[in-house]
């Protein structure tokens, strides 16, 4: 044990998988004996766990680790460390850059880290780990967990797609999928503990099982596994590739009843020639075909995407077709972003032509397609009485409660906030831009399940 306790902050930037990783490590460094803190000024170990994926993620970290220096300077036994991608992708370069910075540990290192926090609280300077040869070790996630109902679970690391212009690959590595045997005990141990939500996690989760020794093994064939885990209600899985988001997987999330209807699969772009030159491998009649099958199994399904706009060569025509997507599968969501050049990829060495003004109006025009449809396909959920599980009360209006159907979208309705971990039916009074409004319809008694606690004491 460490005596007293070091408190740690651990800063997260990034996406789910970063989210979960700066959990796993939590659950790590509590057993180390550490301690764990929300405030970064009242810790004696600031960690930042970083993402690269654009020029602006890095910046804003590096923004952060400046401020920091002075402080540092003040207190030698303050201890501050870079993790995660912009780790790996940088290194060393850290440790020049800001002198204060004590420790840099990459992706596949991270599990290291209490270990060098020991080093490094015993007097050791500095320690930069950006090993790529450190096997990779899936942790079931800890108890320490943002709702008790609610679990993110790694099911592969790394992804091989190489998209032309992506960075991940480079500082998450090859992937690896984590054997289904695995990947259910988890889930049966996190329901044991009275999870009901379970997010299947991979930066290419559709190309799951790839690689495993035995018999083949698909993401329809885990998502089939889990949903026989008693006590879950709902799974979801996040980000499928749109090449192989199969008619296999399209069945099965039609055919299992815990599955949400909810797919998130980035379409990047409209235009033929902009996806062959990101390198994606399909085309835009090739997307069309996939999400009007889902739509043709799954009338109720929502789909979400990223796009990115200004890709380099991107015309006006090119952008159309973009536009002319989001109108056509009438997306739920789409995130979109500025083409940001990433050193070491294809990409990169093409001119990054379009002017940062244009790029910013196709963001624009982008959202603005994407409000239209959203706010059309949300009306028409009005009147109908959806399933929700309850997450607590709206920051919005605390008075009310928050929680989401299986499409994932948000609604907001009154009940008592001892419904939270609930499904509960809520029959849509209204709609405003991302939320439904509601009115409570009753419990939802789930298979397995022994129903709400919160309701069984109410009734
Ligand atoms: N694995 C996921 C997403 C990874 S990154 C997938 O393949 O879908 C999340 C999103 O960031 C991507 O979908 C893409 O839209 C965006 N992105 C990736 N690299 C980018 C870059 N160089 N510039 C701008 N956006 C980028
Ligand atoms: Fe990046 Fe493409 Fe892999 Fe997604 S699929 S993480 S965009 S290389
Ligand atoms: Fe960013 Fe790394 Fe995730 S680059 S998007 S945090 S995998």
């Amino acid at each position: 044990m460490i005596d007293p306790p070091a408190d740690v902050c651990i800063v997260t930037f990034g996406c789910q998988m970063n989210k979960l990783d700066s959990q796993l490590l939590r659950g790590e460094l509590l057993r180390a004996g550490f301690a764990l803190t929300e405030d970064p000024d009242r810790a004696r170990i600031v960690l930042y766990n970083t993402c690269s994926v654009r020029a602006h993620a890095e910046n804003r970290v590096l923004s952060h680790l400046g401020a920091w220096r002075r402080r540092a300077g003040r207190e030698p036994e303050f201890v501050l460390g870079v993790i995660g991608c912009m780790a790996q992708r940088l290194g060393g370069q850290l440790t020049r850059q800001f002198g204060h910075v004590r420790l840099v540990c990459g992706t596949r290192a991270f599990l290291r880290v209490p270990e060098y926090l020991r080093r490094l609280l015993a007097g050791e300077g500095t320690i930069v780990d950006t090993a790529t040869d450190a096997p990779v070790r899936f942790r079931r996630a800890p108890a320490v967990r943002e709702t008790p109902w609610q679990a993110h679970v790694s099911v592969m690391r790394g992804c091989d797609n190489f998209c032309s212009y992506c960075i991940v690959p480079y500082v998450r590595g090859r992937e690896v999928s984590r054997p289904p045997d695995d990947v259910v005990r988890e889930c049966e141990a996190l329901a044991a503990d009275g999870v009901r939500e379970v997010t299947l996690l991979g930066q290419n989760v559709s190309g799951y099982g790839r690689g495993l020794p035995g018999e083949p093994v698909t993401l329809a064939d885990l998502l089939e596994r889990v949903n026989e885990v008693p006590g879950l209600v709902r799974i979801r899985f996040i980000t499928s590739h749109p090449r192989d988001t199969s008619e296999d997987l399209l069945r099965a999330v039609a055919r299992l009843d815990k599955v949400c209807r909810h797919l998130h699969v980035p379409a990047q772009s409209g235009a033929d020639a902009v996806l062959a030159r990101m390198g994606r491998g399909y085309t835009g009649s090739d997307y069309l075909r996939m999400t009007d099958r889902a739509r043709e199994l799954m009338p109720e399904v929502a789909l979400a995407s990223d796009f990115m706009v200004g890709f380099p060569g991107e015309t006006e025509a090119d952008f159309r077709d973009t536009l002319e997507l989001v109108r056509r599968v009438r997306f739920q969501q789409s995130f979109v972003f500025k083409y940001s050049p990433r050193p070491g990829t294809r990409a990169a060495r093409w001119p990054d032509d379009v002017p940062d003004e244009v790029k910013r109006a196709r963001n624009q025009a982008l959202l603005a397609a994407q409000e239209e449809v959203d706010r059309r396909r949300r009306s028409a959920l009005v009147g109908q009485t959806l399933q929700v599980m309850v997450e607590g009360p709206s920051k919005a209006d605390p008075a009310r409660l928050c929680g989401r159907t299986g499409e994932n979208d948000i609604v907001v309705f009154a009940g008592p906030r001892s419904l939270a971990g609930c499904l509960c039916r809520v029959r849509v009074i209204g709609a405003t831009v991302l939320t439904l409004h509601g009115e409570a319809a009753g419990e939802v008694r789930t298979p397995g399940g022994a129903g709400c606690p919160a309701l069984r004491e109410r009734n």
